[in-house]
């Protein structure tokens, strides 16, 4: 298991101020920045795209930036989030025809690729991809929308999953998504994850530093 990463998801910043926030989570701790783009089509809700993305570089942001794809088709997304600075690029399999041509898309423009389980997507999606993956995102929420509560039976996949990638031996990252929050991101960490999503819980804190040193002592059991 690789070094925990806390990506704070600016779903949940205050989107009038997303420089300053975006700043103000890496001040306090973060390590990446996770950012849901969502198209109204793949998911029930709209959000950023890849002008926003070079906006942040633009301001300065330098931080990993892990672009989370709620969209359908993804492919056309794939060089515009690499031109405007991403570093992670995830996507959900269902949502592309062809998920190893996507693969190959993202690690020809120089990010990093990862795919994105649903709560209810069996983890045999990851037969014959895992070998090309960076990073494995499991959904402990259906995506959509932030400040949902953690679906508990996703933590047994988490250990699956952990299960698989140790048995290929290679560093991919195991992040989770969806509710994760101070109070159950110890489990979630004991179950094998080692990237951690959280919106709700660290833009609605009032004290951001505390939050994610809380989080990271947690997961750090
Ligand atoms: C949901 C998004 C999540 C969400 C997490 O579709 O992928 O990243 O913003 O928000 P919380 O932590 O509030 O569940
Ligand atoms: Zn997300």
């Amino acid at each position: 298991k690789q070094s925990t990463v806390i990506a704070p998801s600016i779903l949940s910043a205050n989107f009038a101020r997303l420089g300053d926030e975006v700043e103000a989570v890496l001040e306090a701790g973060a390590d990446w920045v996770h950012f849901d783009v969502m198209d109204n089509h793949y998911v029930p809700n709209l959000t950023i795209g890849p002008m926003v993305c070079e906006a942040l570089r633009k301001h300065g942001i330098e931080a990993p930036i892990d672009v989370h794809l709620m969209v359908e088709p993804v492919d056309e997304l794939v060089p515009q989030f690499a031109d405007a600075g991403a570093s992670v690029i995830s996507f959900h399999p269902e949502a592309s025809r062809h998920v190893d041509r996507t693969l190959q898309l993202i690690h020809d423009h120089g990010c990093q690729a990862g795919l994105v389980l649903n709560p209810a997507t069996p983890v045999e999606v990851l037969d014959w991809t895992l070998e090309q993956l960076d990073l494995v995102l499991l959904m402990s929420v259906n995506p959509g929308f932030g400040g949902q509560s953690f679906i508990p039976y996703v933590l047994n996949k988490v250990r699956e999953v952990r299960g698989r990638i140790d048995a290929l031996g290679r560093d991919i990252r195991l992040e989770v998504d969806g509710g994760v929050k101070v109070q159950n991101i110890g489990d979630v960490a004991a179950a094998g994850a080692d990237t951690f999503v959280a919106g709700s819980a660290i833009f609605g804190a009032d004290d951001y530093t505390a939050t994610i040193k809380a989080m990271k002592q947690n997961a750090d059991g």
